[in-house]
């Protein structure tokens, strides 16, 4: 196939649900000629609660998925996945591969004037140690200080992001990470950013919070152009998103992650 023939494809992004559309976002504000084919896991939903091997056996099937759409470049949205399958799907699928932990964990590496970071995400992301590996490779001497919040995505799921029990839970889980004295605070998971107001709240103003919305975007953009591979394509890109499951409340969430209306939704069946 010819390069520009394979620039026109779309990027395939997948997430184990809808947390990956706040990645669509910014991609869709920053390269708005692109086409995007999203999937979302809902079948399998949370990974953040599973093990290395089911998380790598779901992302295989999805990258599967998207690969066989014809995608040119592949975007794991999902922190879970990119924590427990980035290096091993980039060993297994036909094209490049864009994870969101190693753009934010750069970011994090320019900014921080202490060198103590924090990073909070699913257990599963931090189980795994991905973060403080990719941290201590830039760095050896930064001091990192982990902390795992499962109750950040069903509260935001659940559209709780502004109340009091919102509070709580961020309180709970937060004040030991604040009495760490980090500077920079990693929000290590899709749905974070969405918390961000009652975050910064908890935290005060001293700890600055980086998710990986930016950097990821910046991220496939750069690969996009390192390899030729940007569309040439005039008009706006389109968006078709698939999910292994029915929608439940994926359109309602899906929609204030995404900030503009969903449309070409599909469910799909993987075998
Ligand atoms: N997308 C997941 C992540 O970023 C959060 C939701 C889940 O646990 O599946 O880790």
């Amino acid at each position: 196939m010819s390069a520009s023939i394979r620039a026109r494809k779309p990027i395939g992004v997948f997430d184990s649900g809808l947390g990956g559309l706040s990645i669509i976002r910014e991609v869709r504000k920053i390269l708005p000629r692109e086409s995007i084919a999203y999937f979302g896991d809902l079948a399998h939903l949370p990974y953040g609660i599973k093990s290395t091997e089911q998380i790598r056996q779901f992302s295989l099937q999805n990258a599967d998925f998207l690969v066989r759409l014809g995608v040119k470049l592949l975007v794991v949205a999902c922190n879970s996945s990119s924590s427990a399958a980035f290096k091993w799907l980039q060993r297994r699928v036909p094209v490049p591969v864009v994870d969101v932990i190693q753009p934010v964990v750069r970011e994090a590496a320019k900014v921080t004037r202490t060198g103590r970071i924090a990073v909070i995400g699913t257990s599963a992301t931090i189980e795994s140690g991905a973060y403080p590996r990719a941290l201590l490779e830039l760095n050896r001497r930064f001091q990192i200080t982990v902390q795992p919040c499962p109750l950040f995505v069903p509260l935001v799921e659940e559209g709780w992001r502004h109340d009091r029990i919102a509070e709580s839970v961020v309180k709970k889980y937060l004040i030991p990470v604040k009495n760490k004295r980090p500077d920079v605070l990693i929000l290590g998971c899709t749905h974070y950013p969405l918390l961000k107001p009652m975050i910064r709240k908890v935290l005060g103003p001293g700890i600055r919070l980086l998710d990986a919305v930016k950097p990821a975007t910046e991220e496939i953009k750069s690969t996009l152009i390192r390899l030729g591979l940007q569309t040439g394509q005039r008009g706006d890109g389109k968006m078709h998103i698939y999910l292994s499951d029915r929608p439940r409340n994926f359109i309602r969430v899906g929609e204030q992650f995404l900030g503009e209306k969903l449309t070409h939704v599909h469910q799909v069946h993987l075998s």
